[in-house]
């Protein structure tokens, strides 16, 4: 059976083999962090209770790095939201569930969700010193937690099996640290494309655990510039507003 191709970035291609999907990465990707995607994933398979596809096979793919999965057959939570916006509530309060259940996990061999984040601010040179150096200030001054976050939790990092299975995919920026700092992440991919949907994501988090929305809100410049680092074009002007309320908070 020949591959087909089910995603495509500008860096990535995925296809699907039979039961095998192929993440294959183009040419001058850094290999190490192919590598990385690959160790962490299976690091989250091993921490075990979460639904993720296995990793079966890292390899060179017509001369590309490529890491082979388990494929899921089904729908991502975004063609899903897209194709019945009636059921959206209901879809929320299941991807926030999942949320709450992957933070649950401890994953000690992962990379510090702190560590990482200080490293990209003090890479975004466009900040300035002043706000990177505040920044990092206030990221210290945060409170230290090791649950596991997923580090780009949105909905097309969900694939829905047809049984109503919920896969968790994508782990490549996967940390431990604090969990509200994850929700900052997931309600500012969300403020990218639908600001309703954040506000929701939001509010049913806050509802269930308890958090204080300030507290979730206070995470919100600091990970938008972490997320900044990631270079992505698309995302830049609401990043940069975002990493800019900092100076007035
Ligand atoms: N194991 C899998 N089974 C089924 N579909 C998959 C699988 N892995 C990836 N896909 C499909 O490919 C898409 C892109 O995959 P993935 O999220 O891993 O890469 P990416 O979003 O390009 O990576 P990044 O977010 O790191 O830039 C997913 O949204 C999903 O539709
Ligand atoms: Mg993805």
């Amino acid at each position: 059976m020949g591959a087909e191709i089910i995603a495509a970035t500008a860096t990535k291609t995925v296809y699907r083999d039979g039961d095998k999907a192929i993440k294959v990465f183009h040419a001058d990707f850094p290999k190490a962090e192919v590598l990385n995607e690959a160790l962490i994933t299976a690091r989250v398979e091993e921490t075990g209770g979460i639904k993720v596809p296995k990793v079966l096979e890292v390899g060179v793919f017509e001369g590309e790095w490529s890491i082979t999965f388990e494929f899921i057959e089904g729908k991502t939570l975004e063609q899903l939201m897209e194709e019945h916006p009636d059921q959206i509530p209901d879809y929320m309060e299941k991807m926030v569930d999942l949320h709450l259940s992957v933070m649950a996990k401890q994953c000690p061999l992962l990379n510090k969700l702190k560590d990482k984040m200080a490293r990209q601010i003090s890479d975004i040179e466009e900040l300035g010193d002043s706000t990177r150096y505040e920044m990092q200030t206030r990221l210290d001054s945060m409170p230290k937690h090791t649950k596991l976050c997923h580090g780009d939790f949105n909905p097309t990092n969900i694939i829905v099996k047809d049984d109503g299975t919920f896969y968790v995919i994508d782990w490549v920026h996967a940390t431990q640290g604090n969990a509200s700092a994850d929700v900052a992440r997931t309600y500012l991919l969300f403020c990218l494309k639908d600001q309703k949907k954040a506000d929701m994501y939001m509010d049913l988090f806050c509802k269930k655990t308890g958090t204080a929305k300030k507290y979730v809100q206070s995470w919100l410049p600091i990970v938008a510039a972490a997320q900044l680092s990631k270079k992505r074009p698309e995302e830049a002007e609401l990043l940069n507003q975002w990493a800019n309320v900092f100076e007035y908070q």
